[in-house]
């Protein structure tokens, strides 16, 4: 079989729209162009050409490899700032599948990048990844609070006592409401640089083309900022519609996602507990709760903000959605109780291949392409 791997290019774009449309899903939000170019943008050096591969087997389109170009921060010796590729949807058209294509085609990414991750990979996928000595964290942690007891409530898996969550509901400190800021992105540039000098994580390195491409020019969803990158930090989070058409009821819900979490003392990586950090989330919170939130998560790979979040009032949910108090559904868009936990997988592969601790990552929803819309255009 001649089998040609090549990198995306504009003039496939129709081709590999029909691919996705038949053999991915009919209404998937990537279909739309401008969904589609700003996701793989990235930013770094590798974003000055298409890291994405296409395959072609007789001068068909027959297959795609995504992946998203980046910046990432490494904790190894002196921590090294490196070109590296978050991988996004991987396809090859049915009737090749199973005959070495998708493999050859990651073979061609693992060229471009020492330091690879992926998000939200299913079961065949995290197996061949493992194969090719990428770690694998089972799913994000997931952190997650009532901010309405009635409605979260509506929103649980698994039944637990109402009693149950008005106490937990109650006993979280609402703090004083803040509002967004307009975001500097040379501001939290020099706030992510304070905030992780001398701290031992894997993760995007956060400089002002990150903040600008992933969040403030996202095509996708609208981001809020919150805080003070000069002092106790910044939270970046988006208000996500509940959208269920079987259930009207559920539609007037909303939940905070929260993005990010980065404090402005780098000692809160250490488990200390910063009183201007905490009062900024709860500030957030407020804010949420007063826009009509009935619930808030956050998710990450690394347990080092652990204590500050527990100490707000969050709870941690397992990936079988346990304690069944911590039950919140997965997906609000549209509502679906249970779906797959977001796994995450990554490998630093220089001479060696580098083993990092999860502790020691700070991988978030929005690193590779788990946190773009799941309908498009979004529901009103
Ligand atoms: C995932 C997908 C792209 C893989 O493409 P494919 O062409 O079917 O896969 P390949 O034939 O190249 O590789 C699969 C096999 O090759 C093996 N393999 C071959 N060479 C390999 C190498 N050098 N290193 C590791 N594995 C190798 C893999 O382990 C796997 O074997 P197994 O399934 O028998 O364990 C394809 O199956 C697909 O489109 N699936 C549906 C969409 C999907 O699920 N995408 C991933 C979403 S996260």
């Amino acid at each position: 079989m001649n089998a040609d791997i090549r990198p995306y290019t504009e003039d496939c774009w129709n081709e590999l729209r029909g691919l996705l449309k038949n053999h991915w899903r009919e209404d998937h939000p990537l279909l739309d162009r401008a969904l589609f170019e700003w996701q793989y943008k990235g930013y770094g050096p590798l974003s000055k050409s298409s890291t994405a591969r296409i395959l072609f087997v007789q001068n068909k389109l027959i297959g795609f490899l995504g992946s998203i170009p980046g910046l990432y921060q490494i904790p190894y010796k002196d921590t090294k700032i490196v070109p590296g590729l978050a991988l996004a949807l991987w396809l090859v058209r049915p009737d090749y599948r199973g005959g070495g294509l998708g493999i050859l085609m990651l073979l061609k990414t693992e060229e471009l990048a020492h330091v690879l991750v992926c998000l939200g990979a299913n079961n065949d996928t995290i197996r061949y990844l493992s194969k090719r000595n990428f770690t694998c964290m089972e799913a994000l942690l997931r952190y997650i609070l009532p901010l309405d007891a009635e409605g979260y409530k509506t929103l649980m898996v698994k039944p637990a006592l109402y009693e149950e969550v008005l106490t937990w509901t109650r006993s979280i400190n609402p703090g004083r409401e803040i509002s967004p800021i307009a975001p500097d992105t040379l501001q939290l540039q020099a706030l992510w640089e304070r905030s992780t000098d001398g701290v031992p994580l894997f993760s995007l390195y956060r400089n002002e083309d990150f903040w600008r491409w992933r969040y403030i020019e996202s095509a996708g969803f609208k981001y809020l900022f919150f805080g003070e990158p000069n002092c106790a930090g910044i939270v970046v989070s988006r208000i996500e519609r509940i959208y269920s058409p079987e259930n009207n009821a559920f539609n007037h819900g909303k939940v905070l996602r929260i993005i990010e979490l980065i404090p402005g003392d780098s000692g809160v990586w250490h488990g200390k507990m910063n009183a201007d950090f905490i009062d900024l989330i709860r500030g957030v919170l407020s804010w949420a709760r007063r826009e009509g939130c009935w619930a808030a998560d956050f998710q990450c790979t690394s347990s080092r903000l652990r204590p500050v979040l527990l100490d707000i009032g969050f709870k941690q949910q397992d990936p079988t959605y346990n304690p069944p108090l911590c039950s919140l559904a997965g997906l609000f868009q549209p509502l679906k109780f249970t779906i797959d936990t977001i796994s995450v997988l990554w490998r630093i592969n220089f001479s060696e291949t580098i083993y990092l601790e999860p502790r020691d990552t700070y991988l978030v929803k929005s690193d590779g392409d788990t946190d773009r819309p799941n309908i498009w255009p979004l529901p009103a």
